[in-house]
């Protein structure tokens, strides 16, 4: 049998996003990020998103075809993200999958992005046919999932209560004066610093939390911690040693992820983790994870952080395996969904 090749469109939060496969292939992979727009606020504006979606969708869908050198008439499918993720944004991907379906007679897949994170694996490291656990870290999202099928039968474990963890990095970089976003300069600026300097709160490890919270995360508290470190720091008249907080920050985030990521595979029996998000493109993050999977026996996929950050192609990948399975297709009436499966 032929692979199938499916058009895949992610717009559910900055960045447009193109992707043509062919099954595991990537034939193409365009992306227009619209995070200039929203450094002065600081984080992602809704609003400003879904304008700039607008403002991309042809553009990037153009270099796409240019890339492949096919366009949209050669595809077997048009895949596109409808969740979860900011509303408006989301509808722009779906509006302009649904114009391209009808336009070009083709049959459309609505597909959850968390998922997609996951079958984007299989762009750089082959097809995933085993069970699997993944974390899934970004701006956005901070996810622990158990995935026996990724067409059919994924599990969300666990989450975050509060914050994701690339917000956690962004809001703490604003605390040390860092620019948005502040996750490559947290993990850039931690190099030089002592990651035990600073004894910061692990969310939800404690015993008490062991059942009800096993496998989620906090990241408020941590957070409000930093803050009054540097309030406290900065009332005593010292300066403060940005090295060594973003050092100590940093491993006490990696600490909690990794540390429940493992215990996650170990409970379900899974030997196969892999990580995705943009928070995947962290140094400490990829260390501690291999470190405490190679101990357990774990085998890490991490995909290279082009692919870990929102894309297209992640989307295409996950659309190549649904109609590879011959599983029906979403009706013109699909709509969005903000919230998590
Ligand atoms: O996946 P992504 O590009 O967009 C979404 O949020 O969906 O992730 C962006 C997030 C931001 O919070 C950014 O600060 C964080 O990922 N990030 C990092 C690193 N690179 C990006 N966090 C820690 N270390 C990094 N090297
Ligand atoms: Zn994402």
């Amino acid at each position: 049998v032929s692979e199938p090749v499916v058009l895949g469109i992610e717009t559910s939060c900055d960045e447009t996003g193109v992707g043509i496969v062919r099954g595991t292939e990537m034939l193409a992979h365009a992306v227009a990020s619209s995070v200039d727009e929203h450094v002065r606020f600081g984080g992602v504006v809704p609003e400003v998103a879904s304008r700039a979606h607008l403002e991309a969708m042809v553009p990037t869908l153009e270099l796409a075809y240019e890339q492949a050198g096919i366009d949209v008439r050669d595809v077997d499918a048009i895949a596109v993200t409808n969740g979860p993720g900011l509303t408006g944004a989301l509808l722009v991907g779906v509006a302009a999958a649904k114009a391209l379906a009808v336009a070009h007679d083709k049959p459309l897949y609505g597909l959850n992005h968390l998922v997609s994170h996951v079958a984007v694996d299989q762009l750089q490291h082959g097809r995933l046919d085993r069970r699997v656990a993944a974390l899934l870290v970004s701006g956005g999202h901070t996810e622990i999932l158990l995935v026996d099928d990724i067409t059919s039968d994924v599990t969300m474990l666990g989450s975050t209560i509060d914050d994701a963890a690339g917000e956690a990095f962004d809001k703490v970089a604003r605390l040390l004066g860092l620019p948005y976003p502040g996750g490559p300069h947290i993990d850039r600026v931690a190099r030089e610093g002592d990651g035990s300097a600073i004894a910061f709160p692990r969310g939800l490890t404690a015993a008490k939390d062991a059942q009800r919270y096993r496998y989620d995360f906090s990241f408020s508290g941590l957070k409000s911690a930093v803050s009054r470190h540097v309030q406290r720091e900065q009332a005593a008249g010292r300066s403060i040693d940005v090295a060594d907080v973003a050092a100590s920050f940093q491993d006490a985030v990696v600490d909690v992820l990794t540390r429940k990521t493992i215990q996650a595979c170990r409970d379900h029996d899974v030997d196969t983790l892999v990580v995705g998000g943009g928070v995947a493109a962290n140094g400490r993050l990829r260390e501690m994870v291999q470190q405490r999977a190679d101990a357990a026996g774990i085998e890490v996929r991490i995909p290279r952080p082009s692919l870990c950050t929102d894309n297209g192609a992640m989307v295409a990948a996950l659309g190549a395996e649904v109609v590879r399975r011959g599983i029906g297709s979403s009706s013109l009436d699909l709509g969005a969904v903000s919230s998590r499966p």
